[in-house]
Parts: structure tokens; sequence; C-alpha cells
């Protein structure tokens, strides 16, 4: 059986059984993919990536926030700030774009869970990139239209919490809404009494967003609700048997996998790197980056976060990696975009002191610019999300290419070649 025929399997083989259980060495979640940057034909899907960009800021913003009030601005990385303020994305780009605000067809690393002693059923966005569970709220929730809503009064293990969860956007909207605790299910795996909020208030740029809300998986210390986030409770309440997960992203048979790894998905043995956790993040450091074989920048920091599509680095860096690469060029600036020829797309590959961990061409190729400019956009932006002025932050372009290892357990992430 070719290596592509058993991928569909185990990927129709998750969908026949629905959710693999066994408590003695972990649980696996299918997830289903992000929609990609690149449209049907073949052109670079600015006003997304722009959009995308936007939400990854605000996102890290407000993890900032949050760690500064939780921890104290010792835990920041050196150069870290909380930006003032963010433009969303301007409505120029949207016009000349013209993409529709909703989008049936996309899709998220998105899952399954339940809450609630009824089970109420949500689509979710696993995040490594912050550490708060929220979903839209039934009572009253303006803009979550077309997605699904948590009602406490239905739930017999529904408590109200005192307080309110609040994420501020750089342009002065808000996420929020008041908190409960619940019995929270992820593929069976229970964490009762979980903090989380079901928000009243979502972001403008919420609609085009597939799940229904996110499930945080970093740690506490960045933190809204100041709560244990899902995993931690439920490895707490010895609901999974290891504290570790791990990601498999990929076109299909793309996995979480809560309480150990699944051998199955990877080749050859775990290479570990120890996490910073003092900043909340599963931050990495010692990392280069290397293009066609060559390293051309090193001794950096790298934030591993599923929640984020592309991979982003201080504006300086990237300009110097570009540069490194013949007939790259800026595109554009406000987002920090690179192109380059479209028939020579870089080898790209990051190491951490081991092997050098590649992305093909295909991940890091976000597609041509316009049609018939021969000039590509590159999945690697020059973007200062003020998580400091050494830390780049990886998201699916990178996970998608190895195998993932979150372990609480030890405070390291570990990658491994996929099968
Ligand atoms: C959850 O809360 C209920 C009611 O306060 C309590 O009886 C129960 O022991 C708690 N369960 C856990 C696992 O904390
Ligand atoms: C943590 O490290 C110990 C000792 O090196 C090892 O035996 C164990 O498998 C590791 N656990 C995880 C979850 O990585």
């Amino acid at each position: 059986m070719s290596r592509k025929t058993s991928l569909v399997l185990l990927a129709l083989s998750l969908v026949t059984l629905g959710i693999g259980i066994d408590q003695k060495t972990g649980i696996s979640i299918p997830l289903k993919p992000r929609a990609a940057l690149t449209k049907d034909d073949g052109t670079f899907d600015h006003e997304r990536a722009a959009w995308q960009t936007y939400g990854t800021q605000n996102k890290h913003r407000q993890n900032l926030i949050n760690l500064e009030r939780n921890v104290g601005l010792k835990a920041f990385n050196k150069g870290a700030e909380i930006k003032k303020y963010i433009p969303p994305p301007s409505s120029k780009l949207t016009k000349r774009q013209g993409v529709p605000l909703t989008d049936q067809d996309d899709a998220k690393w998105t899952g399954p869970i339940t809450i609630g002693s009824n089970a109420q059923k949500f689509t979710i966005d696993f995040d490594t990139g912050s550490a708060d569970l929220w979903v839209p709220n039934a009572r009253d929730c303006d803009g979550c239209y077309g997605h699904k809503t948590y009602d406490s009064s239905t739930s017999k293990t529904s408590k109200s919490v005192n307080g309110e969860f609040i994420i501020y956007y750089g342009d002065e909207s808000t996420v929020s809404g008041p908190i409960f605790t619940d019995t929270v299910s992820v593929a069976g795996v229970n964490a009762m009494n979980q903090t989380f909020s079901a928000v009243t208030q979502v972001s403008s740029s919420f609609n085009r967003d597939p799940g229904d809300g996110i499930l945080g998986l970093a740690y506490e210390s960045i933190s809204s609700l100041q709560a244990s986030p899902y995993f931690q409770t439920a490895f707490a309440q010895k609901a999974v048997p290891r504290n570790e997960f791990a990601f498999k992203l990929a076109a299909q048979g793309s996995e979480l996998f809560l309480g150990g790894t699944n051998s199955k998905l990877f080749t050859g043995t775990i290479e570990y790197h120890p996490v910073k956790s003092s900043t909340g993040f599963w931050q990495i450091g010692g990392a280069s980056i290397q293009q066609g074989g060559t390293t051309i920048l090193s001794e950096f920091d790298t934030v591993i976060d599923s929640g984020t599509t592309i991979m982003y680095g201080p504006p300086d860096q990237v300009r110097k990696f570009y540069s490194s690469i013949a007939g790259s060029e800026l595109y554009d600036e406000s987002m920090g975009f690179y192109s380059f020829p479209c028939k020579s797309i870089p080898e790209v590959a990051f190491s951490w002191g081991g092997q050098a961990w590649g992305i093909t061409t295909q991940n890091f190729n976000l597609g041509e610019t316009y049609r018939g400019s021969g000039q590509c956009v590159g999945a690697l932006s020059g973007k200062d999300l003020g998580l400091g002025s050494n830390v780049w932050l990886l998201g699916d372009s990178f996970m998608k290419n190895v195998y993932t290892v979150f372990s609480f357990a030890n405070n390291t992430v570990g990658y491994a070649m996929l099968k």
C-alpha cells in the first residue's frame, strides 16, 4: 500500500470510528484543515492573509497584557511591548480584492468539543498560542450569527463565575462575555468545572472564522481568565495518561493527540528542546533559519503557534533572510510580505541545533502575487508582533512539515518526521 493510500485510509478510519479513545496511550482528535491563503487560481489571497495577520497581532497583544498582569514585565522577552494601536486591514484592500466576508468553504484546524451536562457541541480552533477557552453565548451575542452558542440554563453542571472575560483588540473592539465553569469534553476527555467564557461580543473579523470559538493550549500565565486551561485541568483530574499533547497538521489525516504521542504518525526519535515557560508561550531558543542549505540567521527564539497560519519574524531579520534569495522583493510593506520568482521557490529549513526541519516548497509558497506576475509570496512575513526583538512566530506553515509534541511534563517542544 502506498503511503498516500494509507494516509487516506487513516483519515477515513478516524472519520468512520469517530474519535479514538485509549485511556492508556492517549486520545486522538481528527482535525479539519485550515483554509489556504492561496486562491483556486493559484494567486495569493492578500485580503485573507491581511486579516489573519491582524488577528495574530491582536491575539499576541492580549497575551502580553495577560502576561504583564499575571507575572509582570519581568516575564517579557527583550524588546517585547504591548502595541498601543493596531489598524485593521485597510478598506481599500478589502474593496480591491472584493472577497465576501463569510466563506462557507473556509476551515481552520478545527475539531469538535462539547460543553455541559447536555453535551452542547462546538467546532473549536485548538490554539497553542493562547490559554483561554471561549465560545459564543446563547443568551445574546452580537455578531455570532452562524455559530453554535452555549446555553448555560440547559446544562445541569453549569455555574456562573464572578467577573468578565475581555480581549481588547488594538482597534478598541473587544471580545467579551460572562464567565462560567462547566464540564468541557474533547473526544471524551473531560475537564470538570473548567473555567471558560460564553462571549456576548465578538470582533468584526469573527464572522470570517469557521470555528465557533478557541481552546487555548498554552501556559496559564497568559490566561485572561487567570484559570487553569483545559488541558492542564484534564491532566490534573487524571483524564489523560501523560502531561503532553501532539499535533499532526496536514491536508489529510490531521490530528491532535491528547495525553501522549501517536506513534502511527511519525518515524524515528523525537528531538526535544526546552521551553522558556516563564513567557507563557511554547517558546524555544537557539533557532536558526537556512535557505538552500546555508544558514542565514541564527540564535533567535521561536514561539510555536498552531493558531497562526504562516510564520512571522522581526522585520529587519526577515529582510535579511529574503535578501539571500535572488529576485526577491518586498511585496506589501504594511503586512511584511515578500515575493520571490515562482520558478525558484526557496528551500527553507529551521534548526534548533539538531536536525534541519525543512519546509516543503508547497508549504512555503502562498501563491502568485497576481496571475502571470511570475512572483510568488512567501509564508514568512516580516512583522513586529510585539513578542520581542529576537522572537519569531512559527504557525502552520512550519507545523505542517513535522510531528510536533508539546510536553508540560518536561517543558519541552519536540519534533519528529511525519510518516
Ligand atoms: C466540581 O464542582 C462541584 C460543585 O462545586 C464539586 O462537587 C466537584 O467535586 C468538583 N469537581 C472537580 C473535579 O473539581
Ligand atoms: C520527560 O523526561 C523523562 C526523562 O528524560 C522521560 O523519561 C519522559 O519520557 C519525558 N516525558 C515526556 C512527556 O516527554
